[in-house]
């Protein structure tokens, strides 16, 4: 069975599409989409569309449990909080419904677990982030106990591509873009972002994972990026301080949100 593994489409329907397209010309079995849908761009109800046109495997990610009312934007960036209003306002009953249901965490044949955020929380699972060794130790200490003999756990949430390996007790980042995987151990693999990067590179990349001559690859995809950037900006759903470089704003971004979370506590306390 060949997979291609994309997450992080994020309302993206020019990344989506070229993803897509890209896929089109491998022979793969099935989509696994982890989670992350809608939110930050200005598309979700084409994304939602050609998720389920495509017959993707989907779970659940934060930005889709919330606007489907699941969950709360407390946690979120300004900027995320306001794409979820603004998302929700947008999608119709069965695209709020199709979010809604969405698993949190899903089991591929007993070859593959898929989760958006980490596989060892029973609950709230879709918003721990797999961004330190002890929280990757975690999920991939609940991978190897897991029950069906699964030796690789698929996640995204922190838009990074990555594939960790277990080794000598040890879960160890491998640097390369192509591997062959071995039998005898277990993987975390995270295929970054389709429609939302974090990095220099804009590109939207993904992976395909062939179980059978066991082998995994990532891809990476060119679209224009500038379409989606210009339909946020005039939906007013760009970032506010756009001028800050990306860590500055997003530490400034995480700074007033937990303080905006303080004064609600405050407010549930009175
Ligand atoms: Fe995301």
């Amino acid at each position: 069975m060949k997979l291609a593994i994309i997450s992080e489409v994020h309302a993206n329907v020019e990344a989506l599409e070229a993803t897509l397209a890209d896929i089109a010309q491998e022979a793969v079995d099935r989509i696994v989409c982890l989670g992350d849908i809608v939110g930050y761009n200005t598309e979700p109800q084409e994304c939602i569309a050609l998720l389920r046109a495509a017959g993707a495997l989907c779970v659940a990610g934060n930005h889709d449990r919330a606007v489907a009312g699941q969950i709360t934007t407390e946690t979120f960036s300004a900027t995320a909080a306001r794409a979820v209003a603004w998302t929700r306002e947008r999608l119709h009953g069965d695209e709020i419904a199709f979010l809604a249901g969405l698993p949190l965490k899903a089991n591929i044949d007993n070859k593959l677990l898929a989760v958006h955020g980490a596989l060892h929380p029973d609950a709230g699972c879709e918003t721990v982030r797999l961004d330190s060794d002890a929280r990757r130790a975690l999920s991939m200490a609940a991978l190897i106990a897991h029950p069906s003999g699964a030796l690789i756990c698929a996640f995204g949430h922190t838009h990074e591509l990555a594939i960790y390996e277990f080794r000598s007790g040890k879960t160890v980042l491998l640097p390369e873009d192509e591997i062959k995987l071995r039998r005898d151990t277990y993987y975390l693999i995270n295929p970054g972002a389709v429609g939302e990067p974090r990095g220099a590179d804009r590109r939207a990349t993904y992976m395909l994972l062939d179980l059978r001559e066991r082998t995994l690859y990532v891809r990476r995809v060119a679209y224009d990026v500038w379409a989606p950037l210009a339909a946020t900006r005039k939906a007013g759903l760009g970032p506010r301080a756009a001028f800050l470089r990306g860590p500055l704003r997003s530490a400034i971004g995480k700074g007033l949100a937990a303080i905006r979370a303080r004064k609600n506590l405050k407010r549930a306390a009175r």
